[in-house]
């Protein structure tokens, strides 16, 4: 009946209940999808963790999938399988757009940054062994290629969204092979772009400019490795309100996955408390991908307006709202109600 199937993760914690907040506002706003829900909860295969057959089937069938948060044990236990996702599926570049929320008070109200994080190497590799007793490897591994293809994608985006400078952000002063090959290809395919300026910073330097001054990046589109972008991007997310508020998107050529980048919260799961924002904005990038610029437009706004109004907000941004009743707000602020 000409509707589109999309994977749907909820996700571990806090992922079911935000995710189903996301399904009853698309059904609300007749989004013309049908959800295929999956689990990811992590398979051991051959002493490696994957994801399970389902899953990998769903994803690689609809090639477009929202996902919720998924946990992550630290210091030891499984790879993430956030990581395992985008390495599975080769998501390469992960955009990660930070916009100031109308309504919603922080020091700068006027922010709107957009970064693009390469997704599959770097620090994030997996390369770590221990040498001797007291001394570790972790190799942070850089290749042209991937580094040409996100560069490339920066290139695409600024190019689509109206923004006339690429902003490479790199420590090429101390990793001098690693940081200096992902700046020279940058520049290399720079030469397809002469409609799009390229500018380099150093990573310390962004850090410092954009906590004093972060409208000074709302006309270039910010492109760098792995970790720099992991670390930058929470830091955009803390200058508009937090992690719950900043939507992201893994993007690969055969499939993408969107998903909100906070965490699971434990503390508040099932109690109906938390804020489904991130999850939603994921979802109306999702959308805007899927060329649905319309209902996109129509969520979006719906969204924003039950937070600037702030009579709906949740805990997280100092309001008394359930989930159900933000969720309930945001659907009679829907284009067509
Ligand atoms: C993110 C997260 C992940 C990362 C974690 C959960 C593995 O922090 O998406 O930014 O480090 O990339
Ligand atoms: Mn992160």
């Amino acid at each position: 009946d000409g509707k589109r199937i999309v994977t749907l993760i909820p996700g571990d914690g806090i992922g079911p209940e935000i995710s189903k907040s996301v399904v009853d506002i698309f059904e609300a706003e007749g989004v013309p999808i049908v959800w295929e829900s999956v689990n990811v909860t992590p398979v051991l295969k051959d002493g490696k963790t994957t994801i399970p057959e389902d899953a990998l089937d769903s994803v690689n069938k609809n090639k477009v999938a929202l996902k919720g948060p998924l946990a992550t044990p630290i210091g030891k236990g499984h790879v993430s399988m956030n990581l395992t996702l985008r390495r599975t599926f080769d998501l390469f570049a992960n955009v990660r757009p930070c916009k100031s929320i109308i309504g919603y008070k922080t020091p700068f109200d006027n922010v709107d940054t957009v970064l693009i994080r390469e997704n599959t190497e770097g620090e994030y590799s997996g390369i770590e062994h221990s040498v001797v007793p007291g001394v570790v490897q972790s190799i942070k591994l850089i290749t042209e290629e991937a580094s040409r293809r996100v560069a490339t994608y920066a290139f695409e985006y600024a190019r689509a969204i109206g923004r006339g400078t690429v902003l490479v952000v790199h420590k090429a002063n101390i990793q001098k092979l690693s940081d200096g090959l992902f700046l020279s290809v940058a520049k290399d395919v720079s030469q397809d772009y002469p409609d799009i300026k390229i500018e380099e910073a150093l990573l310390d330097r962004v850090c410092l400019q954009i906590v004093q001054d972060p409208t000074q990046f709302n006309h270039v589109v910010m492109v760098m490795p792995n970790l720099y972008g992991d670390i930058l991007s929470d830091l955009g997310a803390g200058l508009i309100g937090g992690l719950g508020l900043t939507p992201s998107g893994n993007i690969g050529q055969k499939a993408s996955i969107f998903e909100s980048v906070h965490g699971t919260a434990p503390d508040i799961a099932g109690k109906d408390l938390a804020n489904p924002t991130a999850l939603l904005l994921s979802a109306v990038m999702m959308l805007r991908h899927m060329k649905m610029d319309h209902h996109a437009d129509s969520i979006q706004n719906a969204v924003l307006k039950t937070i600037a109004e702030g009579k709906a907000r949740t805990g997280d941004l100092g309001g008394k709202a359930t989930n159900t009743q933000f969720t309930q707000a945001v659907i009679s602020h829907l284009a067509k109600h």
